[in-house]
């Protein structure tokens, strides 16, 4: 247990994958997690967790427990959260900040996930100095019985700038979570956006992203349909020279597939992810899709590979 006065009190904005996953790091590290929930969502106040952490051994330690958690049906325009972690899709993002704009209170808000477009379209009336950028090393997804499949990883990227978010990194060490410094967090969300929606085409293509496991094939397509869209995230700012390893995998996707593909197969740390996503209709795969093509589109960047594919997510 942590001392009181290093004990942080957290709000995380849904009950998500990854707000799930990290609520429930912070909780065992002592902290106080509370999650908010639409007042129409209907949702149990427990997690069942089936997870792999891999904060501590390579291989992993089995969690399987039933977690439970304290719900709130509203976010009060007065309260004593530290930190609101904000983990929701690019497509949701503005309207939780417009929910919160009026609600930070001193809280510091993380913003936790994929962005897009860039993050001055986002923030709505959040001020931005109290909005620290970050994206998890987690991933899964809820199986039909509503248990949560997920692996959690030891690292997360952050932009470490200012005693926000030298708060935000102290919690996550607290946690066991290493916390990498990424500078240019802007430009490494853009790649991280293209990059994903070839894996959602390959995986709308396949009928679950799951099934990319073990073919190298479609492991290499996807990352060429990431490929194509990098000249987008140019287009719309980023010094694609300030990401080299980002975009590796994508420059050299016919040479990197087969171990890529070696390695998601055998590690657990990245299987574990890919495997857990199986719902096909996920809202936010289309939406990945829909959006970069529009972006490819609007800045005349061709992406055939992702329009093959475009009747799939188009509404
Ligand atoms: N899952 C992964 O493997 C993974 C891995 C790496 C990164 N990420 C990124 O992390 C972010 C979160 O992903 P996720 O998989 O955790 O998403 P998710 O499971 O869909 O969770 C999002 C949660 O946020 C809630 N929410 C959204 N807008 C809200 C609002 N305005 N008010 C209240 N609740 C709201 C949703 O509630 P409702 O259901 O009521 O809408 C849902 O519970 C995304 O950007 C994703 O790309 C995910």
């Amino acid at each position: 247990m942590l001392a009181r006065e290093v004990a942080m009190k957290v709000l995380m904005l849904g009950r998500g994958v990854i707000a799930s996953v990290y609520g429930w790091a912070f909780d065992r590290a002592g902290h106080d997690v509370e999650f908010y929930v639409r007042p129409s969502a209907d949702h149990p106040d427990e997690v069942k967790l089936d997870l792999l952490d891999l904060r501590r051994r390579p291989w992993g330690r089995s969690v399987r427990e039933r977690w439970p958690i304290t719900l709130r049906r509203e976010i009060p325009l007065r309260h004593e959260y530290d930190l609101i972690v904000v983990s929701v899709g690019h497509h949701r993002l503005r309207e939780a900040m417009e929910l919160l704009a009026p609600r930070v209170g001193a809280a510091t808000v993380l913003v936790f996930g994929n962005v897009w477009p860039r993050p001055e379209a986002v923030t709505a009336g959040v001020p931005t100095e109290r909005v620290v950028w970050g994206f998890p090393g987690a991933g899964g997804g809820f199986q039909p019985d509503g248990t949560l499949l997920a692996g959690l990883l030891p690292g997360i990227r952050m932009h470490v700038q200012g005693p926000r978010a030298e708060a935000v990194r102290a919690l996550f060490r607290s946690a066991g979570v290493r916390v990498r410094d990424e500078p240019d967090i802007h430009g490494w969300l853009a790649i991280h956006f293209a990059l994903d929606a070839g894996m959602h085409a390959q995986g709308l293509r396949l009928g679950s992203l799951s099934r990319i496991v073990g073919d190298t094939r479609s492991l290499r397509e996807a990352l060429l349909t990431g490929r194509e869209l990098l000249p987008m995230t140019e287009a719309s700012g980023v010094d694609l020279s300030r990401h080299r390893i980002a975009t590796l995998p994508a420059r050299r996707a016919r040479a990197i597939a087969p171990m890529l593909g070696w390695a998601i197969t055998h590690l657990a740390a990245a299987r574990r992810s890919l495997e857990a996503h199986t719902d096909p209709r996920s809202e936010e795969v289309r939406a990945v899709c829909r959006d970069a093509l529009a972006a490819a589109r609007e800045h005349g960047i061709p992406a055939p590979r992702l329009e093959a594919v475009e009747e799939l997510f188009a509404r």
